[in-house]
This record gives C-alpha cells, structure tokens and sequence, in this order.
C-alpha cells in the first residue's frame, strides 16, 4: 500500500468512527431533541480545541451477535480540549451505537481518560446518556462500571469531576455520577433511576412515569441528585463553562483570578434597611449576597432543592468564594435534613479545591418536629458542622439576624475555625429566640405574676436587651467587628484579602468519619 492509500484508508475510518451508530441513528437522536456525542463536545469546549483519543477502539464481545455489531469508538467518545483556554478531560456517551451502553472498551476507554486527567491536574466532564451496563458483556460491564467508580472516587478532591445527564441513564450510568462534584440535568430529555418505572411496577407496584420519577425536576427539587436542572443543552453547556470559572484545575491550585470594574469599596446602602423591625417578618437573602458580590453575579448551585439554605458561586474583588447563605424567607431560614446536607456537601468541595468560604447567617435554630427527628436530622446536621469544622481554607462570617442554639455553633462561628467573624448590629446571638427563652427560664414567676402580661412584656425587654444583639458576642470576641450593613462588601473584601496566605491543616490522619 502506498502512502497516499495508506492516509486514504486512515481517512476512511476516520470518518466511519465519525458516524458513531450511522446515518438513521443519529437522525433518530435529533428527532428525540437530542445532540450526538460529537454535537455535543463541540458546543461545550472552545472552537476546534478538543483532540480525540481511542476512535477506533471496538468491543471483544462475541456473545448474543456482537460479533457483528462492532463499531469504532465502541459508543463513546473521550479526548481533551479547552474551556476559556483552560485544559478539561471530556467523554460523551455516544447513544447512537447500542444506546451508549457500557461494555469493558468502553470502560477501558473512560478510565485512561480519567487517569489521564488525574496525573495533568485538569478538569473531567461526563456527558451520559447511556442504557448502563451493556447486557451482552454481561460481568465485564459490570466490572467496568467498578473500575470507573473507584477512579471516581480516587479522583474526588483532586480534580474537579462534572457529570451531564443527557438522556436515559439507569443503573450504572448513574452511580458514576453519584460520586463526582456537580451533576446536571436538562428539562425533559434527561432521566436517572437505579430501576425505571417497569420493573418499579413489577416489584412494587407502584406506577410512575419516567418524569416523575427520576426527571431533572425531581431530582433537582425533591431528591437533590441534580445540582443544575437546565432548560436545554446549549444552556447547559453555558452554566458548565460559568461553574468552571469559578474552581481551579486541581486541589494544588488557586481559583483563578477574574479582574472586575466593581470598586471594592462600593458600600450599598440599601443593605441598612434590608431587616425588618419586626423580628418576625422575613427578607430575602439574595438582595444580600447580589449586593456585595462583583457586579451582582451569584451562580447558584442546588438552587430548587432546600431553599432554606443558598449555596453558589460568587467573585469578591476578583476572587472566586463559596456563599453559605440561610434564606429567612423559606422556612424562615431553619436547617434541616436537607439543607444541613445540601450546605456539608457545598462546604467540602469549597475546602477540597481552596475557594474561600462566606457564610450569611440568619438562622432562628434546627427545624423542630417529629419528620425531622425520625429523619435522622442528629447525623445529618452533623454533617454540616462537620464540614465547616474540618474546613481549612480562608472563611469570613456575617451574622445578619438570627443566630441562635447550636446553629450559631454550626455556621461557621468562630468556635469551629473561622476566621473573621461579623455582626450587623441587628444581630440577636442567643441559646433561642425570646419567647421561648422566657417561658422556660421564668416559667415559676409568670404563673405567680399578678399581671402576666406586664411581667413578660418586662421580662422580654430585659432578654432582648441582654441577649438579643451582638455585643456580648463582640465582647467575648467572638464576633471581631459589628458593622453597618451597607459596609459588608468593602469588609469582605479586606478579610479575605488578609486571608490569602492562611495556612492550617488539619491532625495527620487517614481521614475521618464523617457522619454519613
Ligand atoms: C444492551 C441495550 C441496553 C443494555 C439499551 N440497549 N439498553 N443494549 N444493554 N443495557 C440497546 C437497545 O437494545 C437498542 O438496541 C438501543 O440500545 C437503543 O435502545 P432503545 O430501547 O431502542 O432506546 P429508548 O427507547 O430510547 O430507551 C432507552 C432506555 C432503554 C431507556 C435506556 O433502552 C432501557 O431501559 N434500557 C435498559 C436499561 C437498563 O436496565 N440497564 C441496565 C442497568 S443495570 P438496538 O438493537 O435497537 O440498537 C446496570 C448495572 C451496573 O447498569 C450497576 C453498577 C452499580
């Protein structure tokens, strides 16, 4: 063969692995308001960026007639390109060849990569749409999936891992995307079930559809699966590139830096008036975090699961930092199961791949009730104050309203580490709210009292007085500074700033048990 017929015939398979499952499949993936594999990795990296690696790998699998059904790249497609010119590790489930299930190639395929990602300190984005393990393969697939799982988890703090749910995906195609970092779904086309609603039906008989049952609503509001439901792919594509904007290429680098015209300085004056004189009324804790970040931007992560918590993304003078935030407006801002678990997670991978903390807190204490005690709310709000106790990287505080009881304790006081601790005067820092404390502590008094109503409006006040403000805190020193609301910005910026070069580690050790 000559040269020419030899790049000829490199040619040819080029373009035939190009094809994935052939002409009739892909047109039945558009059909299904789908992309293929390659439509895909195109829309998400930068223009031309992305290299492929392993097209012309096929299966070995000769039972149930695969023999003859072997196509190149074997239904998935992995290699690496860039996003804002920064290095990332991709592979798409190509659903074209054999609804992009898993067999040992395939696998094989998705583990270098992920190796690959690991030893270059970059970035691994999955995009599934996958049956899960390949029935023909039968044990092979299942080791697959195995293999991908324990590089999942090996690779966990070390490189950030996004999983994209593009399609059907049951059974093994979802657990690998349990165990990476942020997963997103898209309206309508995506779906993640351990079993689907057939053989729900024939065990348990209970009837659910598809959507119901594992859609991008329910898993981004009731089972908190997804972190990102999105409209549509392209939008998807969008929030992956702005999430990565935000994290640095591995656990041994820096965000990066993203210069902003916003002045640091910039007070907001409309913060002053933000609290309500009645204690009970709430406000919203968007208005808050929207006013001091970098020109008002907050990606938001989780956004439908666990409102009474906001965690995402923000810049502060430049600076990626991870927002904590209790929102009094949904259930007036109490932890529970929920968002004691949605804001552990959160806090982890912050401290995982050094993205500074801010925490607002407005929290009137833990959600009381039978629910949540039999939900284990003990363990799982363990896990919260877990995560903020092992944290290491620079953390900074504003206590905006409420804090009071053990979730004073648990949002990053400065008991568990952090590092600069604030208060607006409005602040009421307490083991609970007044009324409760009053009943217990002078419950004798108020049943002797002549007038009752006069001696609790007097008890009240003086407990107000006492306890009901910062400054016993400030006092102890453990609040550094109250502040004028308006001001927050410009001192976040200046506690980070003073931060920079914190370094604190935690005791050696293999790693802890945290309260799963
Ligand atoms: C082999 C499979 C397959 C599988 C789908 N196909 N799933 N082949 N093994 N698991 C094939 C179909 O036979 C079909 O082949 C092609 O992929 C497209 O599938 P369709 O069913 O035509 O597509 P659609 O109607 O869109 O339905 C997609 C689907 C459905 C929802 C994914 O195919 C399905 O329910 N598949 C089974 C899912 C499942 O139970 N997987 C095993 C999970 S257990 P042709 O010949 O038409 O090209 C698991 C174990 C690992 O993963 C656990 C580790 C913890």
């Amino acid at each position: 063969m000559s040269t020419f017929e030899q790049i000829d015939k490199l040619k040819k398979l080029q373009e035939q692995a190009l094809m994935g499952g052939g002409e009739e499949r892909i047109k039945e993936q558009h059909e299904k308001g789908k992309l293929t594999a390659r439509e895909r990795i195109d829309m998400l990296l930068d223009k031309g960026s992305f290299t492929e690696l392993g097209a012309f790998v096929t299966h070995k699998c000769a039972h149930f007639g695969m023999e003859k059904r072997k196509y190149l790249g074997d239904g998935i497609v992995t290699g690496y390109g860039a996003i804002a010119g920064r290095q990332v590790y991709v592979f798409a489930h190509d659903f074209t060849v054999v609804g992009g299930t898993l067999g040992h190639a395939f696998a094989e395929k998705t583990c270098r990569l992920m190796e690959l990602a690991m030893r270059n300190g970059a970035p691994v984005i999955g995009l599934n749409d996958s049956g899960g393990a390949r029935i023909q393969e039968g044990v092979e697939s299942l080791a697959g999936y195995a293999d991908i799982f324990l590089r999942n988890t090996l690779a966990s703090g070390v490189i950030p891992q996004i999983s994209v749910i593009l399609g059907p995906c049951a059974g093994g195609s979802v657990y690998s995307p349990a165990l990476t970092d942020f997963i997103f779904m898209v309206d309508n086309t995506s779906y993640m079930f351990i079993t689907g609603p057939e053989v729900i039906k024939a065990t348990t008989y209970e009837e659910v559809t598809k959507e119901d049952l594992g859609g991008s609503h329910t898993h981004s509001t009731r089972s908190g699966v997804c972190h990102f439901a999105m409209p549509d792919e392209t939008s998807c594509f969008d929030a992956i590139r702005e999430l990565l904007s935000y994290v640095p290429q591995n656990n041994i680098e820096e965000p990066p830096f993203v210069p902003t015209a916003d002045p640091p300085d910039r007070a907001d004056e409309s913060l002053n008036s933000i609290i309500p004189d009645n204690p009970k009324e709430s406000y919203d804790m968007y208005k808050v975090i929207r006013s001091v970040a970098d020109d008002g931007r907050f990606l938001e992560v989780h956004a439908g699961f666990a409102r009474n918590i906001i965690v995402g993304f923000a810049r502060l003078g430049g600076r990626s930092v991870g927002i904590v935030a209790n929102q009094p407006m949904a259930l007036a801002g109490c932890l529970d199961i929920n968002a004691s678990v949605k804001a552990a997670r959160f806090v982890r991978f912050c401290d995982a791949f050094n993205i500074p903390i801010v925490t607002f807190e407005d929290v009137p204490g833990f959600l009381p009730g039978t629910a949540q005690e039999f939900g284990g709310i003990i363990v799982h709000g363990a896990k919260l104050l877990y995560a903020y106790c092992e944290a290491t990287v620079p953390r900074v505080t504003v206590i905006t309203r409420k804090a009071y009881g053990g979730a004073y304790c648990v949002m990053s006081s400065k008991h568990v580490r952090c590092d600069i601790n604030y208060a607006w005067p409005s602040a009421e820092i307490a083991v609970m709210g007044p009324d409760g404390a009053i009943n217990i502590v002078f419950r004798k008094e108020l049943a002797e009292a002549k007038d009752r109503e006069e001696a609790r409006k007097k008890l009240l006040e003086d407990y107000k007085e006492k306890f009901a403000s910062p400054y016993i805190a400030a006092e102890l020193g453990y609040v550094d500074e109250v502040i004028e609301p308006g001001m927050t910005r410009v001192k976040l910026i200046r506690a980070l700033e003073s931060l920079r070069n914190k370094r604190d580690t935690n005791p050696p050790k293999k790693h802890g048990n945290i309260p799963l």
